[in-house]
């Protein structure tokens, strides 16, 4: 993929549906009586993994041009699958369904691409066997691929070490069908679209500051939703808005969840010129549109509580340290190195090729900004989110930049340079 600088980007962007709502969806809809349907259903990869694991195990799932439309079968309706599910790129997919397949009264096994088979699960595998969980890491490394003999789960309270909506949701989903009351808590809040979606479902959930409890064997019935834009997608228009000159860019449809909106704060924080319109509520989720103006921004400092707001985020708020005036330092992000690619290695490699004054630390990184940055060979590493991000570098950027294996954007956004390219016309 070769992108050049952008004068200017004007016009309408409709963000697609959010990742994480959408996996949600179809994972809930699965264990729910009757039917789901789905409307802005992220027809990206990872989701498509978590249709394909649910197919595999008796689900029916009817999908047209972004409604989707799942036929429940309740808690106890799934079936065994007659091979391996293929969980392909989605950390989503394969965390949160081993909390749902410990309960069940099979065996599994998961398995998925060489990124996932190098991304941590033991964080999910201890809390799942301490409920008394058969699950087992098959190389012995707490990586997939995972087996899982499905059994009776006993409830446990428990205490994460690391704030991850995916280890949380992992926990809920498996205390469904545990013996007592299930509770997570975290060092700081992360995404709560189970809470509120399973609630909507039927789950009896409360939330009391950074624990979540959920009662066992709730009756969950099929819903309607409607997923709001991903404000992950949203991120790099937010970014690209803010700098390419002479740019006034609207972005429909972003999901302002306040688990998620830390990239607006910081935005905001860093001088950004953003404008909230038509606010409102979409099943259950708070979404509005963005007005984003070419601003000069400048550094600042991110970490503590609003990290978990904006981890999938941080390339992409990298990219808009670089050209900020003064030092941006971004701390308590040791997440970072577990995604997709290590992103403190991925940001800070690219960022330097393209001229920037970067520095990695154990935790996050110090961006030294202001610099105009030039185009430069970028590696995705296969990471989307380091694809788009780098996407808009490239735009702010003099000169042209090549991005190695850039298709991988299809993981959470296929048209993603389309959209980008008609700001830039
Ligand atoms: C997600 C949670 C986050 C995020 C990921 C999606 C989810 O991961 O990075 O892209 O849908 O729950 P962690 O839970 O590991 O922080």
């Amino acid at each position: 993929m070769k992108i050049s600088n952008a004068k200017r980007l004007s016009g309408t962007v409709a963000i697609p549906g959010d990742k994480s709502i959408s996996h949600r969806a179809v994972m809930f809809g699965a264990i729910s009586k009757g039917t789901t349907e789905i409307t802005n259903f992220l027809e990206g990869a990872d989701c498509l993994s978590t249709i394909s694991c649910f197919e595999k195990m008796g689900i029916e799932i009817k999908r047209r041009a972004g409604r989707v439309t799942v036929f429940g079968k309740g808690l106890h309706g799934l079936r065994a699958p007659l091979d391996t599910l293929d969980v392909g790129n989605s950390g989503t997919t394969t965390r949160l369904i081993c909390g749902i397949l410990s309960g069940q009264k099979f065996t599994t096994r998961l398995n998925g691409d060489e990124s996932i088979q190098k991304r941590p699960m033991k964080r999910i595998i201890t809390p799942l066997q301490m409920m008394n969980a058969d699950i087992r890491s098959d190389r012995g490394n707490g990586c997939a691929p995972l087996t899982i003999h499905g059994t009776a789960l006993k409830s446990i309270r428990y205490q994460s070490p690391v704030a991850s909506a995916q280890v949380k949701s992992c926990i809920l989903l498996a205390g469904l069908y545990a013996d007592g009351i299930t509770s997570v808590s975290e060092p700081a809040v992360s995404r709560n679209h189970t809470e509120l979606m399973l609630s909507a479902f039927g789950a009896n959930i409360q939330t009391t500051n950074a624990t979540v409890s959920i009662e066992p064997n709730p009756v969950l019935s099929g819903q309607k939703l409607a997923v709001p834009g991903d404000i992950s997608s949203a991120a790099y228009f937010i970014a690209a808005g803010l700098l390419v000159p002479n740019s006034e860019i609207l972005i429909k449809n972003v999901g302002i969840n306040p688990t998620r909106d830390g990239i607006i704060r910081i935005a905001l924080q860093m001088g950004g010129d953003i404008e909230k319109q038509n606010e409102r509520t979409v099943s259950g989720e708070p979404v509005c549109d963005l007005v984003v103006r070419s601003s000069s921004l400048h550094g600042t400092v991110i970490d503590g509580a609003v990290i978990p707001t904006l981890i999938d985020e941080i390339p992409a708020i990298a990219v808009m340290a670089a050209f900020a005036d003064g030092t941006t330092v971004i701390k308590d992000a040791a997440e970072l190195k577990v995604k997709e690619s290590n992103r403190i290695d991925t940001v800070v490699s690219n960022l330097s090729a393209m001229g920037c004054d970067i520095t990695p630390t154990e935790d996050g990184m110090i961006i030294r900004g202001g610099k105009m940055l030039h185009g430069a060979e970028i590696d995705s590493y296969l990471d989307h989110r380091i694809a788009m991000s780098f996407a808009v570098a490239a735009l702010a950027a003099e000169g042209e930049t090549t991005i190695k294996n850039g298709e991988c954007v299809n993981i959470s956004y296929p048209d993603f340079y389309h959209d980008l390219n008609a700001l830039a016309n």
